[in-house]
């Protein structure tokens, strides 16, 4: 070959690497308060979908002049990409599930749901669920969000002075939120996803898990543990073991021969039943599920048309085509039989959808379904593969596991975990953090991982507390439940092969501090379901990065040891060191007998200007919590503080027709006393026979005043 046609192949090769074209925006507009939508040229929904939003965006009006956020879209060889250039010193936050700080400044994660156990900071870049969405705040403290409205395969990198996104699909839509505050930018982003529905009380009690309890009297004996140590508890999970060969939908017939008993009985002493559900379904032509799946058509198939086959649990399993609306309907139904035994709560799990490839060369492992595997798709959604709807899968397996669980109990509000999702799914389930570890990284990691998830539209999450994978030491289980008590959701969980991770597994010492951590808990519940409700209202995480109390104080931007609950309650985990903490009025207190001095619990703090509402120790949330209620409260530096209760009947819907009370409480200090009182009142319900007497407690230079009365007087607290 003559040296020029060296230089002309080497000339093709180069362009068509590097060749990048610039895609014009076909529109622009301003959709909401502050919220722009992008669309480039050639965006086409078919080929990319909407999961994420909760619906079309309707107002449309033009983009004012001033608007600072505008992405450029370009399109290389092999990938489709926005970018937006940003100005000087802006903290990042988002990303929704990532291991990592929570400062996401200079990182990058690649967006497809993968089975991550034991994830480090490293190979956690990838998890199980993908968020397509990047909070900034700027260093006047005003903030945005950009949300990518795709599921394709994806990157997200978050330099400090430009948000790339790259896709490995079609053209899609970016949405700009602009506002004054991050907490405004929240509100913005449930505008365009929603948030969650309100959740039954007893899912914010303290849930006792294991893979697996595996028989009816272990199951028994673990609830009658907790009810003997009077160590509040709420709900006991099954995991696969109680199933039939793994078979989902069925029980085993000697381990789980009457799962309606089983039920009735924790009903009886107060607990809940979650069990649980994968989406795999074992190939066995004698399987009742099989065998109605096949018949309807449901299968994910192979391109040539066969079925398609991975292993799971119970072998060679068939997975649902949730794309198509006939096996969404076919699924939810499936649920009916199953929860008429009683049970409360279903746990999606291996949704990504995990695939055990092993047998395969390493290199020709995707722990997943091959990327040009079709899905059928119907109604709104486009026929199309794996890549465009891998990172879909769980989110849609959870909308009809929703429906179902609704369908079979209308009247309840479903709960449902997930560990597979996308950005929006928070509207069916709430999620955790999935496999992690039993050591001090996995401890510190589950903060900014939980607060992240929060940033990123979905405050119903938490880690396994005292981590899932490897043996836990009391030590470690002490200091992560001082904490994880405080954290939204609250679970202990155990992999098959490891030690006993009960409160009371680790010796008297470590059962007693896991007592007090869990008797904070119940305390607080009132308080948490207040903060859920708000939630469920307007989008703000429950769980909050300290930079919250005020965006301006930079100093609080990488804060990631401590966080808000609400706004406030401080809470303060016995492993931080050097913590940043927001400055003005924070005032620690005691919630129960002993609980200070006790070095395993988190230090809490309640904010000047605030009156929290907390109830009284009790075992489970059957329980009356408000007798008495007690209203814990820090006055301001102009002797006044604020504070709200939500109730409600505690698990259904008739909060929506009114059923419900929103008391706000003032406090004013005049002279040498404080007097609090009911303030404003929302809803129709009575709460007279509810909370009868109510307990002052000020908190002022780490002394407490006490005070009571009723509702209905102003209460006198003598300082
Ligand atoms: C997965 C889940 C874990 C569960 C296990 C068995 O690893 O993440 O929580 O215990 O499967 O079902």
């Amino acid at each position: 070959m003559t040296r020029n046609k060296y230089y002309c192949i080497f000339f093709l090769f180069y362009s068509i690497l590097s060749f990048s074209q610039n895609i014009p925006i076909n529109k622009k507009s301003l959709v909401g308060n502050g919220i722009a939508e992008f669309i480039p040229q050639g965006f086409d929904k078919k080929k990319t979908p909407s999961l994420i939003l909760q619906s079309e965006p309707v107002n449309n009006t033009s983009l004012p002049e001033n608007w600072r956020l505008v992405p450029e879209f370009t399109l290389t060889a092999d990938k489709v990409s926005a970018s937006l250039v940003l100005e000087d010193s802006v903290s990042l936050y988002g990303g929704g599930e990532v291991t990592g700080p929570l400062l996401r400044n200079d990182q990058s994660i690649k967006l497809w749901n993968t089975d991550t156990g034991a994830y480090s900071v490293e190979n956690g870049k990838r998890l199980y669920q993908t968020h397509p969405w990047v909070m900034g705040v700027r260093a006047d403290g005003t903030a945005f969000g950009i949300l990518f409205d795709s599921t394709w395969k994806a990157e997200l990198i978050t330099n400090s002075d430009k948000i790339i996104y790259n896709s490995e699909g079609a053209l899609f839509r970016v949405y700009v939120i602009d506002r004054d505050s991050p907490q405004a930018v929240m509100k913005g982003l449930a505008e365009l996803i929603g948030t969650i529905k309100m959740p039954a009380r007893w899912t914010l009690g303290y849930h006792q898990c294991r893979f697996s309890y595996d028989s009816e009297e272990r199951v028994i004996q673990i609830a009658d543990t907790f009810r003997l140590k009077k160590i509040p508890c709420d709900v006991i999970w099954m995991d696969i073991d109680y199933m039939d060969g793994y078979r989902v939908f069925t029980f085993d017939k000697k381990r789980f021969p009457d799962p309606k008993s089983l039920n009735d009985k924790l009903h009886q002493k107060g607990f809940k039943a979650v069990y649980m559900i994968d989406p795999g379904v074992k190939v066995d032509e004698n399987y009742h599920i099989y065998q109605s799946g096949s018949k309807n058509d449901i299968w994910v198939k192979n391109p040539d048309g066969t079925e398609y086959h991975g292993k799971v649990w119970p072998g060679d399993c068939t997975f649902p085509d949730f794309t198509t609306p006939q096996t969404r309907l076919w699924w939810a139904d499936l649920y009916k039989d199953f929860l008429h035994t009683g049970i409360d709560g279903v746990w999606n799990d291996m949704n990504e959808p995990a695939i055990n490839d092993n047998e395969l060369p390493e290199n020709l492992r995707l722990g997943t379904m091959p990327y040009d595997t079709p899905h059928r798709g119907g109604d709104n959604l486009p026929a199309g593969s794996h890549l465009l709807y891998h990172n879909a899968y769980g989110r849609l397996m959870v909308e009809a596991s929703y429906n179902g669980i609704i369908n079979a109990n209308p009247n309840k509000r479903p709960f449902l975990l997930t560990r597979a999702n996308l950005l929006g799914g928070q509207r069916y389930a709430a999620t955790w953090t999935g496999d992690n570890y039993a050591s001090w990284e996995h401890l510190k990691l589950s903060v900014p991982m939980s607060l992240t998830l929060g940033l990123s539209g979905q405050p119903f999450n938490g880690p396994d507390i005292g981590g899932f994978l490897g043996n836990t030491s009391g030590d470690l289980w002490a200091n992560w439940l001082g904490f994880g008590a405080f954290m939204p959701f609250a679970r202990g969980h155990a992999c098959a092969g490891t030690n006993n991770k009960e409160p009371w597994a680790y010796g008297e010492d470590i059962e007693r501090s896991s007592r007090i951590a869990l008797e904070r808990r119940y305390r607080i519940l009132p308080y948490l379901y207040t903060l859920f409700y708000n939630s469920h209202k307007t989008g703000l995480p429950v769980m909050a990065p300290v930079f919250f109390a005020d965006s301006k104080d930079l100093k609080l931007r990488a804060e990631e040891q401590v966080f808000l609950l609400g706004k406030d309650l401080l809470v303060i985990p016995s492993f931080a060191k050097d913590p940043a903490l927001p400055s003005g009025i924070w005032e620690e207190f005691s919630l129960v007998n002993g609980d200070l001095e006790d070095t395993y619990q988190a230090k809490i703090k309640i904010r000047g200007g605030s009156i929290l509402p907390v109830g009284k120790i009790i075992q489970n949330t059957t329980e009356n919590s408000f007798d008495p209620l007690t209203l814990i409260v820090c006055l301001d530096e102009n002797g006044k503080a604020l504070g709200e209760l939500y109730i409600d009947e505690g698990d259904n819907w008739n909060f929506e027709n009114g059923e419900f009370s929103l008391i706000e409480f003032t406090a004013q200090k005049k002279g040498k006393k404080v007097f609090v009182e009911v303030g404003n009142k929302k809803g129709n319900m009575n709460t007279d026979t509810i909370i009868r007497n109510i307990h002052v407690q000020v908190i002022m230079n780490n002394k407490v005043y006490n005070g009571s009365g009723t509702l209905k007087d102003i209460i006198k607290v003598k300082l």
